[in-house]
């Protein structure tokens, strides 16, 4: 049998997984793999963090922690995610672990010794200031290509162009700030010029891949490879094999891909077979996939197949589906500035399904694609409450209520349940072929086109009316849509898995396969799991909350703490000379009275004021309202734009709290 192997990107351990991570790479991917699964494909999800290199030794200082701690604890925390997500993995390695460095080390030393690394003295960016050569993120500057502010020494993130980092402009030190200045040191130089043509001719092969990935990696091609350096000059990281490259380790680039194959080998090692990795990367009965975001396409679909074919053991990858970027509510998520949506906050707010069907219906897989809070709360209200839930629902309730919770018995069908069934092995023929073409968008399209078919179905059948009259055709009917509940489960598994396992659970169906799709899955008379509810609907305040805790509005509650709200009576209340809105007032705090100036004037006369209880703010820094100084801030509702006191229910002295 064929082998299909499946590996996404490492992400750096270097801080946690979200939104565009999930969008990008390990949805799509996720997907795939339960979509091969319930095939019987022989398919292996090949994943891990990626622990090398200046990512990690960046955080590490800004953290003041070492590297292998920052690694460490992100490699758990990424892991524990994307689990909780729900995506599936067969091993989940690091690059930080033996096994890694030292295949990597071999890896390079062929190479090497293939001629096709060479050591080169070129001038590098070095500050003074912090005494040290400014590899890859240790610089920014200016993209030349797209002139965004922040591209790296290595790449620009805007564009996703590999970058020469002496080429930025106003290059600076990501440490210090300081403009560094050009000093000479030894590289080892991948010389990927003599293979240019292989590569060349590989890639035109690849008429099927996405156009985005293919015309990315064919236009570098056209503009002609150059050698490019891959060691650095750090502490950190899979140390040069080479007695006189000491100090130095591999680009972090040049490592990480080679982290596929090291989480395989452990992969097999685990589970007591070590050399089955070995058929996994050489065979040509393998297909290897590499599902990855748009940022990392000119290292998988150039540096990675060079180094695979300069080293002549290992297949080259069969696709590269990479996908384009997720913006949030139409802006660029940026991690430094903390607009992005966190994995983990997310769930605790919502349901990991709820997440995976909205980011993989509205996939960046051909252009980039934008996520609102909006669009989360249509989709989970109209497409998972409204459609595929209430169809769901409203059966089994309806099984539960009036047919003894059993699943019903099938009589004839007459030309509308065939017409049904028909449609569903239709849907379901477009479904698969979404899936198979990397298109889980398509997939949820078709899926939820089949939810709709079966509450039309439901609807004109009018089972709640053949429950009074006609027992046979009531059961007929349930039976067809009980029928499509079940397909529906297992078409849309690969997307929204959790629902899907307890779709099969309420039915009591033993396990999902893909050729069961169409057939009997469910059989008359077993009697329905325990039901409940699907999706929640979600309130227009629940998101308001969310965007405002994303443009960084909320606050926390030790910060409402720090308001020092008290009661107030006020002694004396008179009017700010010359002004109308202005009143001046003295008020009993309980430790002080003091005076405070309020826009009430044009509401309330002095002398109604005096004797009632306010609501003061003691702690507002102090200001001067026209040259009369105000301590403090009296608290007022706002109605059709006038001011309405708060003041309490029953009389209580001044100084009590208010919380
Ligand atoms: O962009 C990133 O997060 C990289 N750490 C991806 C590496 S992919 C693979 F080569 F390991
Ligand atoms: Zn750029």
């Amino acid at each position: 049998m064929g082998r299909i192997l499946v590996t996404t990107a490492l992400p750096y351990a270097n801080g946690p997984i979200h939104l565009g991570h999930l969008a990008g790479c390990y949805l799509p991917a996720d997907v795939y793999v339960r979509f091969q699964r319930l095939k019987r494909s022989n398919c292996i999800h090949i994943g891990g963090t990626d622990e090398n290199g200046v990512p990690i030794t960046l955080k590490a200082e800004s953290l003041k922690k070492s590297p292998i701690e920052v690694a460490t604890f992100y490699h758990n925390e990424i892991k524990s995610e994307l689990t909780s997500i729900g995506i599936l993995y067969d091993n989940f390695g690091r690059t930080s672990s033996p096994l890694h460095h030292k295949l990597s080390q071999d890896i390079f030393l062929r190479v090497y010794e293939k001629g096709y690394i060479e050591p080169k003295t070129s001038t590098h960016f070095f500050c003074s200031n912090c005494n040290r050569f400014l590899p890859d993120r240790y610089i920014e500057g200016i993209c030349p290509y797209c002139s965004s502010p922040g591209a790296r020494g290595d790449q620009c993130d805007v564009c996703g162009r590999w970058l020469e980092p002496v080429s930025l402009i106003n290059p600076t030190c990501k440490l210090c700030g300081a403009t560094p200045e050009l000093k000479e040191t030894k590289h080892w130089f991948f010389k990927l010029d003599l293979l240019q043509d292989r590569l060349m001719e590989w890639l035109k092969k690849k008429t099927n891949w996405k156009e985005n990935v293919r015309e990315f990696a064919l236009g570098w091609l056209k503009e002609g490879l150059k050698p490019r350096p891959i060691t650095r000059d750090l502490s950190w990281g899979v140390p040069v094999p080479l007695k006189e490259a000491e100090g130095k380790v591999l680009y972090v680039w040049f490592d990480a891909p080679i982290g596929y194959i090291s989480s395989t080998i452990e992969w097999a090692e685990k589970k007591g077979n070590p050399d089955e990795w070995k058929d996994w990367w050489t065979s040509e009965e393998t297909r290897l996939i590499h599902f990855i975001g748009k940022d990392n396409i000119v290292f998988h679909a150039l540096m990675w197949p060079a180094t695979l074919m300069a080293f002549e053991d290992f297949i080259l990858p069969s696709d590269i589906p990479a996908n384009e970027f997720l913006t949030i509510e139409k802006k660029q998520m940026s991690t430094s500035k903390n607009y992005a949506i966190w994995l983990s906050s997310w769930l605790k707010e919502f349901d990991p399904d709820s997440l995976r069907y909205t980011l993989l219906s509205n996939a960046p897989e051909r252009s980039d694609s934008d996520f609102s809070w909006n669009d989360y709360m249509g989709r989970t209200n109209n497409e998972l409450v409204g459609t595929y839930g209430n169809l769901i629902n409203r059966t089994l309730q309806f099984i539960d209520k009036y047919m003894g919770s059993r699943i019903p018995h099938k009589g004839n069908l007459k030309a509308e349940d065939m017409e049904l069934l028909q449609k569903i092995k239709k849907l379901a023929k477009e479904v698969e072929d979404a899936y198979e073409n990397f298109s889980p968008k398509r997939a949820t399209e078709k899926f939820m086109e089949l939810a709709r078919e079966g509450n039309r179905y439901f609807d004109y059948s009018k089972p709640w009316e053949l429950n009074k009259t006609d027992n046979e055709r009531l059961s007929t009917v349930m039976w067809v849509t009980t029928s499509l509940i079940a397909n529906l489960g297992l078409l849309s598994e690969p997307v929204i898995p959790f629902t899907a396992e307890k779709i099969r659970n309420f039915l009591k169906i033993k396990e999902y396969r893909w050729d069961d799709l169409g057939n009997l899955l469910i059989h008359e008379g077993t009697i329905l799991g325990k039901t409940e509810i699907l999706f929640e609907p979600i309130s227009n305040e629940k998101i308001t909350i969310e965007r405002r805790k994303m443009m960084g509005n909320i606050i926390k509650f030790s910060d409402f703490q720090a308001l020092d709200l008290k009661i107030g009576k006020i002694k004396n209340a008179e009017r700010v000379e010359g002004t109308d809105k202005l009143i001046k007032l003295l008020v009993d705090t309980g430790g002080d009275t003091r005076q405070l100036v309020a826009g009430i004037g044009d509401v309330y006369k002095p002398e109604e004021l005096i004797g009632k209880n306010i609501v003061v703010l003691l702690n507002l820094e102090p200001k001067e309202i026209r040259g009369v100084e105000s301590r403090g801030m009296l608290l007022a509702a706002v109605h059709d734009g006038k001011p309405v006191l708060i003041t309490t229910d029953t009389d209580v002295p001044p100084g009590c709290v208010v919380c």
